[in-house]
C-alpha cells in the first residue's frame, strides 16, 4: 500500500527568499509532487503566490506542480496558472458559481482537475462531478495557514468518499491537506488518502531533514 502513497510537500513552509533552491531540494529529497498554495486574501485571510512565481519555478523541476487555488472567483485565474506551469489545478466549489464550468475551463487547458473540500464542506457538493475530475483534496484544517492542528473529524468523510469512488469504479486520487504529521499520516492513509500534503512536518521536523521527513511520512 505505502508504495502507492505520494508525498506532496507544501512550499508554504519553505524559505521564500530561496524558493527555487527549496524546490530543487524537495525534488532531491524524493518528493512526488510540489504542492503550491495560492491564496488571495479574500477567499482565505492570507496572501501567497501569484502565477509569475510559478512560471519562474517551472524550469527548475519536472515534478508535478500540484496547485491548490484558494481564490474567488476562481475562473478568471485558471488560464494564468495553467500557462504558468500547473499540472493539477484544484479549486474550492464555494469559489465558483458553476462547478461544471470551472471543471471545463481546467480541462480546456489540458490540466488535471481537483476539487477541494474544506473541513465542514460536504461530499454532496462534489458527488455529481466525480465522473469529471481527477482528484479530491480533503482539507484537514481550515484553509489559509500552515502549521495548524489536524482535524480528525475529516477522516470519516475521507472514508465515505473512498467508498463512493470505489463503488462507482472511478479513478480519482484522494489527497489530504493540513496538519499532517508522523502520527496521523497512517490514519489518513487508512481512511483512503493516497496523496499526503505536508508543509510544517517536512520543513521543520528533524531539523528540516527533507529526505528523512518525506520517507517517514511515506512509510508510517
Ligand atoms: C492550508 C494549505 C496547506 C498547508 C499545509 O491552507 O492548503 O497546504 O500549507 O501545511 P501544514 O502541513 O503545515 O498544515
Ligand atoms: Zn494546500
Amino acid at each position: 500500500m505505502s508504495s502507492l502513497i505520494k508525498i506532496s510537500p507544501s512550499i508554504l513552509s519553505a524559505d521564500f527568499s530561496k524558493l527555487g533552491a527549496e524546490v530543487i531540494s524537495l525534488e532531491k529529497a524524493g518528493a512526488d509532487y510540489i504542492h503550491i498554495d495560492v491564496m488571495d486574501g479574500h477567499f482565505v485571510p492570507n496572501l501567497t503566490i501569484g502565477p509569475e512565481v510559478i512560471k519562474k519555478l517551472r524550469p527548475l523541476t519536472k515534478k508535478v506542480f500540484d496547485v491548490h487555488l484558494m481564490i474567488s472567483p476562481v475562473d478568471n485565474f485558471i488560464k494564468d496558472y495553467a500557462n504558468a506551469g500547473a499540472d493539477i489545478i484544484t479549486f474550492h466549489p464555494e469559489a465558483t458559481k458553476d462547478t461544471s464550468k470551472t471543471i471545463e475551463l481546467i480541462k480546456k487547458e489540458n490540466k488535471k482537475v481537483g476539487i477541494s473540500l474544506k473541513p465542514k464542506s460536504s461530499i454532496d457538493l462534489i458527488k455529481d462531478h466525480l465522473s469529471e475530475i481527477d482528484l479530491v483534496l480533503i482539507m484537514s484544517v481550515e484553509p489559509g495557514f500552515g502549521g495548524q492542528k489536524f482535524m480528525p473529524e475529516v477522516l470519516e468523510k475521507t472514508k465515505k468518499l473512498k467508498e463512493i469512488i470505489k463503488s462507482k469504479g472511478f479513478n480519482i486520487d484522494i489527497e489530504i491537506d493540513g496538519g499532517i504529521n508522523f502520527e496521523n499520516c497512517s490514519l489518513a492513509k487508512q481512511a483512503g488518502a493516497n496523496i499526503l500534503v505536508s508543509g510544517s512536518t517536512i520543513f521543520k521536523e528533524n531539523k528540516g531533514d527533507l529526505k528523512k521527513n518525506i520517507e517517514i511520512l511515506r512509510k508510517n
